[in-house]
């Protein structure tokens, strides 16, 4: 067997994808937000059996390579070196697969492993004494320094240099690395970290694409020098300790965004492990991508200065653009957060965290702050927060927000509403039908899911919908009717069969469907789907009974009083029927 057919043969599509985006089972494929495009319900999905993965929003697809080259911007051969490596699985020695290209990149991920080595072997030796000392009264403790592989670039310019040289990496590996810098005058290169603390800066896979040096002298500068763009370096791309912090960020289901490395290393130890910073740059789309595909909430802790709170509210732009939800966490006494978990012990940053407020009242604060406290003061904040809160992509989530700034604001709540509703209009011009395509009312979320995952429910509740006709005016009716048409003819019922009978846009409401929150595991989906029958059954009465009510005082007005009759008694019947089902109807 060919290399590359062994290796997807020895992997598992769903677990390699896993490894960056939360999936979801969702019958025979797991199904996910898409990492490729923004999007607010996911339309990402794997397939096991078929071992490849599929976007309905963004047709993205392939093989677990694929997806990898995608995700980590790898060429192929790195992408099968990276899985090979992660599989133990040896990598054949004569490698066809590698062009120029991917041997030179090869050579500079080479180059950062060595010299991240280098630099932790020097901070441990006698070079590294004034480093030690300084980590030290930074209170960074051994373990710390170990986890997140601190090192000492030696004084000398000449440290990586030498070692590169004899290792025989080429002039152009040395130029592309970031890593040493061409001498002005003369021949030769000399290391571009001098005298510093570094900080390995790592991929999401966990791979060093770049270091951040921080001087260790006071006012000495610049206060932090940071690798440049290379070939396995995008700034842009890049959150610090991401790898690190993924797996803690999907437990709780949350991030923590910091400024700096200092920050991260003080947080994490603190025992929170989903601390991520965005390294003293403005958050970037891709960023907020990254995190987004393991959790969509996040705690933005900035620095309690002018800049970090510029910052934040730049990055919460952003934010709201990829509809992530927002809290804000600014500590007291202007502590940065490595300083407050230093004075102010774990315990007490954890539960600041906990209490950290939502985004919009932060916002509310420092509008007001800037426009002080008349009714003009309040109106003019509340225009400035408008355009933040317009970002939300979600119609019902908008208009509470709109509503919970109002009265955090004193605005009289008729006002923010006008200005909502005028808004909204612009907003429905600029993308006709956007947000009514992908919406499914929760009452149908719950029917379609509890059809699909308990077989014995079909033959009760299926036969009951269509005897209704309710479903008729469902939004997802396309779906219902092939439910409908599967039951009658005693056809199997699940996921695929219905998929594959339907058209967009109905497939795609169903993915929507099935990824619903609504859907609980081990929920009682009996109950469920009778709540949601009563429920229907009740309306459907309602209807009728508006309407024969209206048809009686036309009869009556007309002085048809045969007919009129006949829709007094119907209308009586109508309403004991109600009452009858209402009684025997409750479960508790
Ligand atoms: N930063 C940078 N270049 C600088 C200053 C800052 O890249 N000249 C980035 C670093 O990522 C830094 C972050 O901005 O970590 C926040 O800056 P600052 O608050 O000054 O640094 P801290 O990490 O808090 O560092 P320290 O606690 O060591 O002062
Ligand atoms: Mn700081």
């Amino acid at each position: 067997m060919d290399f590359v057919e062994h290796l997807k043969a020895s992997i598992d599509i769903v677990k390699v994808i896993g490894e960056y985006v939360r999936l979801k089972r969702a019958g025979p494929r797991w199904m996910g937000l898409c990492p490729f495009h923004t999007e607010k319900t996911g339309s990402f999905s794997v397939h096991a059996t078929h071992q490849f993965y599929y976007c309905f929003g963004c047709q993205a697809k392939g093989d677990a390579i694929k997806f990898v080259m995608e995700i980590e911007r790898l060429s192929f051969y790195e992408a099968l070196k990276l899985l090979a490596e992660r599989n133990g699985i040896p990598l054949p020695k004569r490698s066809e697969y590698s062009d120029p290209e991917t041997k030179q990149r090869a050579g500079i991920f080479e180059m950062h492993e060595l010299a991240a080595r280098m630099f932790r072997n020097a901070l441990a030796s006698g070079a590294g004494a004034d480093a030690r000392a300084y980590l030290a009264k930074r209170a960074v403790a051994a373990g710390q320094i170990e986890e997140f592989g601190l090192g000492f670039a030696d004084r000398s310019g000449q440290f990586l240099v030498r070692r590169f040289e004899q290792e025989g990496f080429n002039a152009e590996q040395m130029e592309t690395s970031g890593l040493v810098l061409k001498r002005q005058e003369g021949p030769g290169f000399f290391d571009r970290f001098r005298g510093r603390l570094m900080f390995p800066i790592q991929n999401e896979s966990g791979k060093i694409i770049a270091f951040a040096g921080r001087a260790l002298a006071a006012g000495e500068e610049p206060k932090y020098l940071n690798s440049p763009e290379t070939p396995i370096y995008h700034k842009s791309t890049v959150l610090y300790n991401l790898h690190r912090a993924k797996e803690g960020i999907r437990k709780r289901d949350r991030a923590v965004l910091v400024e700096g490395y200092m920050d991260v290393i003080g947080v994490y130890s603190a025992g929170v492990h989903e601390v991520v910073a965005s390294c003293g740059t403005a958050l970037t789309n891709a960023q907020v991508r990254a995190l987004k595909r393991h959790s969509a909430n996040l705690v933005v802790n900035f620095d309690p200065d002018a800049a970090g709170a510029n910052a934040a509210e730049r990055s919460i732009q952003i934010l709201l653009e990829e509809d992530i939800r927002i809290r804000i966490l600014e500590l007291e006494q202007g502590l940065d957060p490595d300083e407050y978990v230093k004075q102010r012990g774990a315990a007490a940053y954890q539960e600041k965290l906990a209490a950290a407020g939502s985004y919009f009242h932060w916002l509310a604060d420092r509008a007001r702050a800037r426009r002080g406290a008349t009714v003009e003061g309040q109106m003019a904040a509340l225009k400035e927060l408008l355009p933040s809160i317009h970002r939300m992509s979600d119609k019902l989530e908008r208009a509470a927000v709109a509503e919970d700034v109002a009265h955090y604001l004193g605005v009289e709540r008729g006002i923010v509403l006008e200005q909502f509703r005028k808004a909204a209009l612009d907003r429905r011009e600029r993308t006709p039908g956007a947000e009514a395509r992908l919406s499914v009312p929760a009452m149908e979320k719950i029917l379609l899911n509890a059809i699909l995952a308990s077989p014995a429910i079909r033959p009760e509740i299926l036969p009951r919908l269509q005897a209704m006709g309710a479903a008729q005016r469902f939004v997802t009716r396309g779906i219902f009717q092939i439910l409908f048409l599967l039951q009658e003819s005693g056809q199997n019922i699940g996921f695929s069969e219905i998929d594959a009978r339907l058209e967009e846009p109905d497939r795609q409401l169903l993915l929507t469907a099935v990824l619903a929150d609504e859907m609980t595991e081990g929920a009682d989906f009996r109950e469920q789907a009778e709540a949601c029958l009563k429920k229907l059954e009740a309306s459907e009465r309602e209807g009728r009974r508006t309407e024969v009510r209206a048809r009686l005082k036309e009869a009556e007005r007309a002085g048809n009083f045969a007919e009129a009759l006949r829709l007094a008694e119907e209308l009586n019947r109508l309403d004991s029927a109600g009452a009858k089902r209402t009684d025997s109807g409750a479960p508790r």
